[in-house]
C-alpha cells in the first residue's frame, strides 16, 4: 500500500473533535432552474458567449435540489462529520432585496434538518458568488448600498435556519468576488477595471462585517469567513520578480486578512488602489474587523509571479511552473498549505481556531465499471493532510479539514468537465458514482 491506494492517516493523527467533512456551493450544484429562484449575474454571464466553456450553465448543474437527501446520505456514508454548503441568494430573495422566495427558505430548512438527522454538522456560508442580477443592475459589490441589502438576506435566511448551524460563515473568498471578476474580469460580472475592483475589495469586507453583526444579534456563534490564499513565488532570483511576488501576495492574501483582523489594508497594494478607493473608506474598518470565531482558508496551489512590462500597476504576471498539475493546470504544492496555516495563525488570526475550508484536485475521471480510479487525489489528499498535521504539530490551531467537493459540479467558466468530486457525476443521467477515494476516505474514517 502506498499513499496512491488508501489514506495514510486515521483520526487518531488528529486532534480529538478535529472535524473531516466537504463543501459545496450553491450555484455550482442545486439548479437555479427550479425553486423559483431569480436570476443571478451567473445564469446572464454564463449567456454571454465566450464566457463559460460549451456555453454551459448552472441551470441543472447537479440537481441537488431535488436529490439532496441522495447527497446527504453520501456524505454520512464517507464517513464525515461536517459539511459546508452556501445558500443562493437569489433563491431566497430572487430580486436581492424585498419578497422572499419562501420555496428557497423552506429548501434550506429542510436541508439543515436532513444534516442533523444524519449526525453531520452544517456549516453554512452565505454568499459564493451567483448575486442576484437585479443587484447587479443597481452595481453590485461596487454599490456601497449592498452592504445593507447583505445584511438584509443575512437577517431573512439567518432567521429561517441560524438556529440550527454549527458554524456560518459570511463570504467564500473575497478575492474571487472582488479582483478575480472585476478587475481580471474571469469571473462574472466580467469586469476589468481599477476601480470597480477596488470598490469591491471594499465593499465586500464592509458587508462582511455587517452580516457578522446581524449573525450576533440573532444570538448565532462560531462565525467566520473563508479566504482563499495562492503561494507567490518570485519566478526567478531577480529584486523585480521578488517584488512581483510580494505585490501578488499582498493582493490576494494581505488585503482581507488585513482589513478583518489588522483594521487596516497593505500599504503596497493602497500605493496602486487609494485613488480608486471609496471616499473616507478608513471609517469602515471598526464595522470590517467585527470579531470572528474562526478563519476558512480555501487552498489549492501556487503561482509563479514575474513583472510585466505594462507600466500599469500590478505589473506582474503569471508563468507557468515546473510542477506536477492537476487538470486545471495547477501546480501541487502542500507546502504552500502549511505556509498559510502558520501565517494567518502568527501574523492575524492568533490563536483563533482556523479551517480548511476547501482544498482538492481535478482529475480527468472515467467510470468504468461502476467504479472511478484517482490514485491522484488520494495522493493528493495525502499530501495536504500531511501539511495539515505538520501545521498542528507545530501549534496551529486548526480544527477541521473540508474536501472539495462532494460531487463533480458547474467549475465555473470551465463547466462541467473539470471534476473536483469524492463523488462523479454522469451530467447526462445525474447518476452518482463514489470514486475511490471516497472509499478510501470512508475507510480510514472509520478508525479510530
Ligand atoms: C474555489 C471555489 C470553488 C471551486 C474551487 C475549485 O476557488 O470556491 O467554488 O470552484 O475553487
Amino acid at each position: 500500500m502506498n499513499d496512491r491506494d488508501c489514506m495514510n492517516f486515521s483520526r487518531a493523527d488528529f486532534p480529538d473533535n478535529f472535524e473531516f467533512g466537504t463543501a459545496t456551493s450553491s450555484y455550482q450544484i442545486e439548479g437555479h432552474a427550479f425553486g423559483g429562484c431569480g436570476q443571478t449575474q451567473w445564469d446572464t454571464f454564463a449567456a454571454t458567449a465566450g464566457n463559460v466553456a460549451r456555453g454551459e450553465n448552472g441551470a441543472i448543474a447537479c440537481d441537488h435540489y431535488h436529490r439532496w437527501p441522495e447527497d446527504l446520505d453520501l456524505i454520512q456514508q464517507a464517513g464525515l462529520d461536517s459539511y459546508r454548503f452556501s445558500t443562493s441568494w437569489a433563491r431566497i430573495i430572487p430580486q436581492g432585496r424585498g419578497a422572499v422566495n419562501q420555496q428557497g427558505l423552506d429548501f434550506y430548512d429542510r436541508l439543515v434538518d436532513g444534516l442533523l438527522e444524519r449526525g453531520i454538522k452544517p456549516y453554512a456560508c452565505l454568499y459564493h458568488w451567483e448575486l442576484p442580477a437585479a443587484l447587479a443592475d443597481l452595481g453590485g459589490w461596487r454599490n456601497r448600498e449592498i452592504a445593507d441589502w447583505f445584511a438584509d438576506f443575512t437577517q431573512v435566511t439567518m432567521e429561517r435556519i441560524g438556529d440550527r448551524l454549527h458554524g456560518a460563515a459570511t463570504f467564500n473568498e473575497p478575492w474571487c468576488i472582488a479582483w478575480l471578476s472585476h478587475f481580471m474580469g474571469y469571473h462574472a460580472p466580467g469586469l476589468r477595471d481599477i476601480r470597480a475592483a477596488a470598490h469591491a475589495m471594499h465593499h465586500t469586507l464592509l458587508a462582511h462585517g455587517r452580516a457578522i453583526q446581524v449573525m450576533r444579534s440573532l444570538g448565532m456563534n462560531n462565525l467566520g469567513v473563508v479566504m482563499n490564499f495562492e503561494y507567490a513565488e518570485p519566478a526567478d532570483g531577480s529584486d523585480e520578480a521578488h517584488a512581483a511576488a510580494r505585490l501578488y501576495d499582498g493582493i490576494y492574501n494581505r488585503w482581507f486578512l488585513g482589513g478583518v483582523f489588522n483594521k487596516a489594508y497593505p500599504d503596497d497594494v493602497l500605493a496602486g488602489l487609494l485613488q480608486y478607493m471609496p471616499e473616507n473608506f478608513a471609517a469602515d474598518f471598526e464595522t470590517i474587523a467585527e470579531p470572528v470565531d474562526w478563519l476558512g482558508i480555501n487552498y489549492y496551489t501556487r503561482k509563479l509571479v514575474a513583472p510585466d512590462k505594462t507600466g500599469l500597476f500590478p505589473g506582474y504576471k503569471e508563468v507557468e511552473g515546473p510542477l506536477p498539475k492537476t487538470t486545471m493546470g495547477w501546480e501541487i504544492y502542500p507546502q504552500g498549505l502549511y505556509h498559510f496555516i502558520t501565517w494567518a495563525d502568527r501574523e492575524y488570526t492568533k490563536g483563533l481556531p482556523i479551517y480548511v475550508t476547501e482544498n482538492g484536485m481535478a482529475c480527468a475521471d472515467m467510470v468504468k465499471d461502476d467504479s472511478v480510479a484517482d490514485a491522484d487525489r488520494i495522493s493528493f489528499l495525502n499530501q495536504h493532510l500531511d501539511a495539515v498535521r505538520r501545521a498542528i504539530a507545530d501549534g496551529a490551531p486548526v480544527h477541521g479539514y473540508f474536501i472539495w467537493s462532494l460531487l463533480d459540479n458547474f467549475e465555473w467558466t470551465l463547466g462541467y468537465d473539470q471534476r473536483f468530486g469524492l463523488v462523479h457525476v454522469d451530467f447526462e443521467t445525474l447518476k452518482r458514482t463514489p470514486k475511490q477515494s471516497f472509499a478510501a476516505l470512508s475507510q480510514s474514517l472509520k478508525n479510530d
